[in-house]
């Protein structure tokens, strides 16, 4: 089965963890914190699964888009985003993930994503692209970790990032104002797993 097929399996009950609904909530919470929103902020939510972060912060910000890989995922987020009267523009990706994002934006976030995408540096790169000046990004994911966090790693590229690696790559990619900081402690088969947000500015 590929990454893909996966996620469209696991679209119409991946709400049903609590754990992946508290996560998506700290991080929302977190950018928030962190990130000045207005309703005028055109958002971009990249891997948006089933839309956990970017229903959370679709009241907070301007006009949100979904984009995802995952055709399952994205109809998950429609039917609860017209459940809620809550707008949002869903992006479909073809499986590699590559193709226009829809910017600029001016906001671009992303939750547990990351580690799913072979060449992160290269997706830091089109994220900047895709921003306006002075757009902010909004990153989460799992801190490095020993592998164990997936029962199943098909599709999954990263066991986690160092801080430091993250750093580096936005740095190369041109983002100022870089300030990591840990979003929330995801607990799982009794192990801690640190997520860390990262949030940055384009020049
Ligand atoms: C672990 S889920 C996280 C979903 C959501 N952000 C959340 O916090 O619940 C990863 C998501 O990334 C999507 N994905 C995987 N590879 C991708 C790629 N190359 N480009 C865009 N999305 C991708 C998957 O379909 C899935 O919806």
């Amino acid at each position: 089965m590929t990454d893909t097929e996966r996620f469209d399996r696991a679209a119409p009950t991946w709400d049903h963890e609590d754990r992946r609904v508290a996560l998506a909530q700290a991080v929302a919470e977190a950018i928030s914190a962190r990130v000045p929103l207005s309703r005028g902020l055109s958002t971009l939510d990249f891997g948006c699964g089933t839309g956990l972060v970017t229903l959370a912060l679709a009241p907070k910000v301007g006009a949100i888009t979904g984009a995802d890989t995952s055709p399952g995922m994205l109809k998950t987020l429609a039917e609860k985003a017209q459940a809620l009267g809550i707008p949002v523009r869903l992006r479909p990706l073809d499986p590699a993930g590559t193709g226009d994002l829809g910017g600029p934006y001016q906001l671009i976030v992303s939750s547990m994503t990351l580690h799913h995408i072979p060449d992160v540096p290269a997706l830091f790169h089109r994220f900047a692209g895709q921003l306006q000046p002075g757009g902010h990004i909004a990153l989460a994911d799992l801190d490095q970790e020993d592998g164990s966090f997936h029962e199943d790693l098909t599709g999954v590229h990263h066991h986690g990032f160092s801080r430091d690696q993250i750093q580096a790559w936005l740095e190369a990619a041109g983002f100022l104002q870089i300030h990591l900081e840990t979003a929330q402690v995801s607990r799982k088969n009794g192990k801690d797993y640190p997520v860390f947000l990262a949030t940055a500015r384009k020049a």
